[in-house]
Formats: C-alpha cells, sequence, structure tokens
C-alpha cells in the first residue's frame, strides 16, 4: 500500500453519474473515494445520505474488483443513527465532527462495534483538546484524524494556511500516541488541497488527502491524481 493516500471527494463530482464518476477516478488512481455527507443543520448545505452510499458501494472497485474504501465525512448532527446507517450501507470509514456528537467516545464506539475505522474531524478554529482523552495509552478507538482545511459545507473554497500549524500540532499528537504504544493513526487532510500545496501539506503531517475541485474540475482525472503524487514524491 502507498504511504500516501489520495481521497477524491465526490462532491464535486457530477451527480447525475455519480457511479461511473467513481469507476473513473478510480481508474484514474484514487485510493479512497471520500462522501461528504451535509444536512443542512451542522452545516449550510444539502447532499446525499445511506442510500446513495449503497448504490455506490458495488461502483467502488478497482477494474480488478478490489474494493476501495469509502471514507464517509460525516457532517451531520446527531452523529450515531446516521453513522450505524452508513456502516450498513458500506462504508469502510466513519468520520464525526466531535461538536456534532453528544457523546463522542459513544459515537467512536458506535463506528467500532458496527465494524469501521472510526475518524474525528476537526474545523479550522475548532480546539484539539478532544484528543487529549481519545489518543494515548490504553485508547484504541481513533483509527483517522481528519483536519478541515476549509470550512465545512462546500467544495471550491481556499485552504486556510494556518492549518499546516495545526497539522504540524496534530503529528505530534499521534507520534507520541504511537511512542506510547498506541496504533499508527491516519492524519488527513481536507479542503482547498491542489497539486501545488499537496506536499506542504504532507511536509507538516498529513498522509491522505482530499481533493475535490482539484480532480473533477479537470477533464483528465488522472493527470491530477499523477501530478499529486509527483508532487508528493
Ligand atoms: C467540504 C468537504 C470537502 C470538499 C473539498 O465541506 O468536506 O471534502 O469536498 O473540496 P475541495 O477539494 O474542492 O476543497
Ligand atoms: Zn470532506
Amino acid at each position: 500500500l502507498p504511504r500516501f493516500r489520495i481521497a477524491p471527494s465526490l462532491l464535486s463530482a457530477d451527480f447525475a453519474r455519480l457511479g461511473e464518476e467513481t469507476r473513473t477516478v478510480i481508474d484514474a488512481g484514487a485510493d479512497w473515494i471520500h462522501f461528504d455527507v451535509m444536512d443542512n443543520h451542522y452545516v449550510p448545505n444539502l447532499t446525499f445520505g445511506p442510500m446513495v452510499c449503497q448504490a455506490l458501494r458495488k461502483h467502488a472497485v478497482t477494474r480488478d474488483g478490489a474494493r476501495v474504501p469509502i471514507d464517509v465525512h460525516l457532517m451531520v448532527q446527531p452523529v450515531d443513527a446516521l453513522a450505524q446507517a452508513f456502516a450498513a450501507a458500506g462504508a469502510d470509514l466513519i468520520s464525526f465532527h466531535p461538536d456534532a456528537s453528544t457523546h463522542v467516545d459513544r459515537s467512536l464506539q458506535v463506528i467500532k462495534a458496527a465494524g469501521c475505522q472510526a475518524g474525528l474531524v476537526f474545523n479550522p478554529a475548532a480546539s484539539l483538546d478532544v484528543l487529549e482523552w481519545t489518543l494515548g495509552e490504553g485508547s484504541d478507538k481513533l483509527d483517522l484524524i481528519l483536519l478541515m482545511s476549509v470550512n465545512p459545507g462546500f467544495g471550491g473554497q481556499s485552504f486556510i494556511p494556518s492549518s499546516l500549524r495545526k497539522l504540524e500540532k496534530i503529528r505530534r499528537l499521534i507520534d507520541d500516541h504511537v511512542r506510547q504504544g498506541g496504533r499508527e493513526i491516519r492524519l488527513e487532510v481536507d479542503g482547498g488541497i491542489k497539486v501545488d500545496n499537496i506536499r506542504a501539506a504532507a511536509e507538516a503531517g498529513a498522509d491522505t488527502f482530499v481533493a475535490g475541485s482539484a480532480i473533477f474540475g479537470q477533464p483528465d482525472y488522472r493527470a491530477v491524481i499523477d501530478a499529486m503524487r509527483q508532487a508528493l514524491a
């Protein structure tokens, strides 16, 4: 498996052809499919739910039929019932915003109990305090930390520069966690990632990169993904 993962966000795909778009972007080299769930409550926009995820599950495969992980980013409130519904709909990873959950530890447990990998998402101005109690000795509920480098709700926004400092801070927390015997945790960055800033995000500690408009806004998805990998090399 490559050290770096590229996770195209279907938010910027052609919604009238989501199955095809999923297959095309996988053929173009996508490692994960990023699935942005917005509820017009936690964020001011509305996208798709578990039924669409379930319909796409069979398309999220390579040409050889290997399963490509569906990375569900929940921007919804409340969290738990929808997390369970997405697990049943074939999600592989499910991340939520801690400020959208009444009981963060319970939401993590719900996701793990449903057989998925669990992630916490932090907005650009969100405190990382909750990590003090979800990382460290004896804690094994967290598989992924997703840092928003734009405010959630829309594709096509510009990368917020202070995200680099925040990535560095989260990277230090993850490295400490691993030094204390904890499992490796992926650090994913989401928002405004392009060919020209992906390397800076990697140098700040990210290992997984969501990109929506940068990939789906160009006619040749492979050319963009190759250029991103080139920038990371
Ligand atoms: C924003 C979403 C992102 C979005 C990224 O709320 O979480 O995943 O699709 O889009 P770009 O890459 O265009 O910023
Ligand atoms: Zn997202």
